[in-house]
């Protein structure tokens, strides 16, 4: 294994946040939880997320639902459209949630991200997940200044993460730079003092870690 994906595995493993989605490989419950984690925090979401698997704790019950009460349970989280999408999406599954990365990519609400996420999460398959979290460690670990809102630094980051992802364990793996950028690599303030890949950190070297990622539109 290379020794960037290495030291991101190792780092998660002894500063894992526990977290009420991560203790199970159900792909319905994961997919609630990326949802409810595209435009909440954490902290915000957590309560959210125990709310409502504990009132609709599978595909058919949530596609049994009514609409009204599935705003209900989302009220105060906002992007009311996530909420809509969830309940259309269920409806389509005909009570099993999908097992292909086609098929998940294909529901109502998903992007590529969540279709990672989903299916590495829950299925162990190997896709790489990118987000903003992604963008910010691979661009300063390997001092990548290419926009990441251009068509090229999407195409050179998505190449990249998948060429850094442990297909054994595409999980821990995609888990463990999520949490890294979270809580360590962070925007403002990363802790690049007590990092366990300022050796090999390209943006450190360069004293290039506050400018890093690049965005051409802010
Ligand atoms: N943000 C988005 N997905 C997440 C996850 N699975 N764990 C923690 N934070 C997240």
């Amino acid at each position: 294994m290379n020794e960037f994906t290495e030291a991101i595995i190792k780092w998660y493993e002894e500063n894992k946040r526990e977290l009420p989605w991560r203790e199970s490989s159900d792909p319905y419950l994961i997919w609630i939880s990326e949802i409810i984690l595209q435009q909440t925090r954490v902290v915000q979401g957590y309560d959210y997320f125990l709310r409502f698997v504990e009132r609709f704790p599978d595909v058919r019950t949530l596609a049994d639902a009514e609409e009204d009460e599935v705003m209900k349970y989302w009220q105060g989280l906002g992007y009311y459209s996530r909420a809509r999408n969830l309940h259309a999406a269920a409806k389509s599954m005909d009570g099993v949630f999908p097992k292909t990365y086609p098929e998940v990519l294909a529901l109502k609400g998903v992007g590529e991200y969540t279709a990672a996420a989903v299916c590495s999460f829950a299925y162990g398959m190997p896709y790489a997940v990118v987000d903003g979290n992604v963008y910010r460690v691979l661009s300063r670990y390997f001092g990548i200044d290419t926009p990441i809102d251009s068509t090229e630094g999407k195409k050179l980051f998505a190449v990249l993460a998948d060429e850094m992802l442990d297909r054994k364990q595409p999980a821990l793996y995609n888990q463990g730079i999520m949490d890294f950028g979270a809580i360590q690599c962070t925007p403002q303030s990363p802790d690049c003092l007590f990092c366990p890949l300022a050796d090999g950190c390209s943006a450190l070297a360069k004293g290039l870690v506050g400018k890093l990622p690049v965005k051409q539109h802010k």
